[in-house]
C-alpha cells in the first residue's frame, strides 16, 4: 500500500517537473505549489542560470544523475548577496527538486531566521546537484566533476558573502587540508572564478541535528555573518 502511494508520489513529482521544474512545495491547503521566482527569465541572471541548469541536466555518464529523480539546482533569490552551499540533495530534495527541505531544511531556515535571513534574501545550492545514493557523501571524483559548475554558479550569483555548510562544501571551495571544526567561524577573502567574496565555513545543519551541543558554535558563526552583513552595508531584499 505504502509502496503504491510512494510510486504515485514519484510519478506526480515527475509530472510536475515536466510541466515546470521550478516549483516550491508549500504546506498550504490551497495553491500548494507556487512558481519559484528563482530562475525567472525576468531576473537578469535568469538566462545564465537556466543555461547552467541545462548544462548540468545534460551531464553524461554520471552515476549520481542515473540514480536520482530530479536535478536539485537551487533555491532562493538569485539577486541575493549571500550564497549558501550545502553538500548534496537528500531523499526529500531529490523528490521535490529543491535544496534543503525536510528536517535539515527546517533547521537551516531557523538558523537563517535567527539572523533575519530567509530564502528571499539568500541563494542556496549544493556541491553536487543530484542525490548521492543512500545518503552517502559525494566522492572526491564526483565533487571534482561538479566543481566547474559550482564555480560558474558562484560567478553568476556573485555573492558578497559565501557560506560553506559542512566539510564537503569547505573542501570543495577552500581545499582538502582543513577540517570543519577548525576551519569554521573564520573569514577568508578569496576569488572564486571571477568572484571576489568573503567566505565563512560553518557546521552543516544535518550535523547539528546529530550533535546539538555544537549549536553554540554555530550561533557564534551566525552572529559573525550578521555582523558582516552590516559591515559590508548589504541591504536585504524584501
Ligand atoms: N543536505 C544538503 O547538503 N543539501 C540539501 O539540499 C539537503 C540536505
Amino acid at each position: 500500500m505504502i509502496k503504491k502511494i510512494n510510486t504515485k508520489l514519484v510519478k506526480l513529482v515527475k509530472y510536475y517537473s515536466l510541466i515546470n521544474h521550478n516549483l516550491i512545495y508549500e504546506n498550504e491547503a490551497i495553491n500548494r505549489y507556487k512558481s519559484n521566482k528563482n530562475l525567472s527569465i525576468k531576473s537578469p541572471k535568469g538566462k545564465e542560470l537556466q543555461e547552467l541548469k541545462s548544462a548540468i541536466s545534460n551531464i553524461k555518464n554520471c552515476n549520481l544523475k542515473k540514480n536520482s529523480t530530479n536535478i536539485v539546482f537551487s533555491d532562493g533569490n538569485p539577486n541575493a548577496k549571500i550564497m549558501l552551499i550545502g553538500e548534496g540533495p537528500g531523499a526529500n530534495e531529490d523528490l521535490e527538486g529543491i535544496p534543503f527541505i525536510g528536517k535539515t531544511g527546517e533547521l537551516l531556515d531557523k538558523m537563517l531566521l535567527s539572523i533575519n535571513l530567509d530564502r528571499d534574501n539568500v541563494y542556496i545550492t549544493n556541491v553536487v546537484n543530484f542525490r548521492p545514493p543512500e545518503n552517502r557523501s559525494p566522492t572526491e571524483e564526483e565533487i571534482n566533476r561538479y566543481l566547474p559548475y559550482l564555480i560558474k554558479h558562484i560567478e553568476i550569483i556573485n555573492p558578497k558573502i559565501l557560506i560553506l555548510l559542512g566539510s564537503t562544501a569547505l573542501n570543495a571551495i577552500l581545499g582538502n587540508e582543513k577540517i570543519i571544526s577548525e576551519a569554521r567561524g573564520k573569514w577568508v577573502e578569496k576569488k572564486i572564478g571571477k568572484c571576489n567574496t568573503s567566505i565563512i565555513a560553518s557546521f552543516h545543519p544535518a550535523f547539528l541535528m546529530r550533535q546539538p551541543d555544537q549549536k553554540k558554535l554555530s550561533w557564534n558563526d551566525l552572529k559573525m555573518i550578521r555582523k558582516k552583513i552590516i559591515d559590508l552595508g548589504i541591504t536585504l531584499e524584501k
